[in-house]
């Protein structure tokens, strides 16, 4: 997460009275911060990936919830109005389960309080939610940055960075930290059709930070494996099932089977709050579909598609936990079968 005064990916404001985010639809071109005060424009901010990525969502959502909750009218029913938002912002995006993490704990810091007890909790809650976010992003840099040497090659798919969570994000954490540190990386972006999350936000935050980042398309990541020049992929996730099935963004199963094929370990990167333990394999999580245009015109001066033509246009893909060298969280790295090693690392046996 940007967290200087000059650039910041989502903050409280300084009153307390609205979630303040960058508006990551215009980026790189522009930067333009924005203002959110009701439970609409956070809504449709996070519906319209103004500010997105799994654990940036959930701090968003927790932010919000504390504006929300100072503007419930104080005559009974607090904690059923904080229930109603909860609910109403979780049905903004699907996928990710930091959102339902972060609503869920919100509200379990108003259970059983009227409106005067609850908003002091609830301003700690959303707090600890953004500073354990921080702490855990970089904890996660550490035990991934034991996975690459110096030198290395690395793909990285969609943005898992600074834009997407706390401090140095997760997918990209070890690589800043790396940077840090006097590592001199290879990064490769693939642009991440159909939005460019990798192109628009994963360049812009490698390249401000120095870091040597080409971008290619996504579909020459095969050819450049092929050729040796990728010694490990990088990628963050929306929601980890319990046998380690991984949802990221559309795409990166491709990465992973093209991975496996070319013997290059691919690694998921992940907060323990994208883990879903009540999610038994892939086949549960809930896949988000968006609007053809994303496919036929978003970025485009001119439609690129028939007008009418079919569109099947999924946010998010399920890498099967097979295709997955290990998966990288604060407490440490686990390894197939993940049912194994998730449930033992985060005390689910
Ligand atoms: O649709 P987006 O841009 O929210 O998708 C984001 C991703 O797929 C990220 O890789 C994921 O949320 C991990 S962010 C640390």
């Amino acid at each position: 997460m940007f967290t200087s005064t000059e650039i910041f990916t989502v903050r409280l404001s300084e009153d307390g009275q609205a979630v303040e985010i960058i508006d990551q639809t215009l980026l790189p071109n522009e930067v333009k911060f924005l203002r959110l005060e009701t439970a609409e424009t956070l809504y449709e901010a996070i519906f319209g990936l103004r500010v997105r990525g799994a654990p940036a969502i959930g701090i968003a959502v927790a932010f919000g919830m504390y504006v929300l909750a100072q503007q419930i009218p104080d005559n009974g029913g607090f904690y059923a109005e904080l229930l109603r938002l909860g609910n109403y912002l979780i049905s903004s995006r699907p996928t990710a389960v930091n959102l339902s993490h972060a609503v869920k704990r919100m509200l379990s810091a108003a259970a059983e309080c009227g409106k005067e007890a609850a908003l002091p909790r609830l301003y700690e809650e959303c707090n600890a939610i953004y500073n354990e976010d921080r702490a855990i992003c970089r904890a996660i840099a550490e035990n991934g940055l034991t996975l690459v040497k110096d030198g290395d090659g690395i793909l990285t798919h969609c943005n898992a960075g600074a834009l997407a969570a706390s401090e140095y994000g997760t997918g990209l954490g070890s690589l800043l930290l790396g940077k840090e540190r006097g590592y001199d990386f290879h990064v490769y972006t693939d642009e991440t059709r159909p939005l460019l999350q990798g192109a628009r936000l994963t360049a812009f935050e490698l390249f401000r930070a120095g870091i040597d980042v080409t971008l290619i398309c996504d579909s020459a990541a095969s050819m450049l494996m092929r050729a040796g020049r990728i010694n490990a992929c990088f990628v963050g996730c929306d929601r980890v099932a319990a046998n380690g099935d991984a949802a990221n963004k559309i795409g990166t199963r491709s990465v992973a089977v093209n991975a496996k094929y070319h013997g290059v370990p691919f690694y998921v990167f992940c907060p323990s709050s994208t883990i879903d333990f009540d999610c038994g394999s892939g086949a549960d999580i809930v896949i988000e579909e968006r609007a053809s245009e994303e496919i036929t015109e978003k970025f485009f001066a001119e439609r690129i598609a028939p007008e009418g033509v079919k569109c099947f246009n999924p946010a998010f893909d399920v890498t099967d936990a097979e295709l997955i060298t290990a998966i990288v969280t604060e407490r440490g790295i686990c390894r197939y079968p993940y049912t194994k090693s998730l449930a033992e690392m985060f005390g689910r046996n």
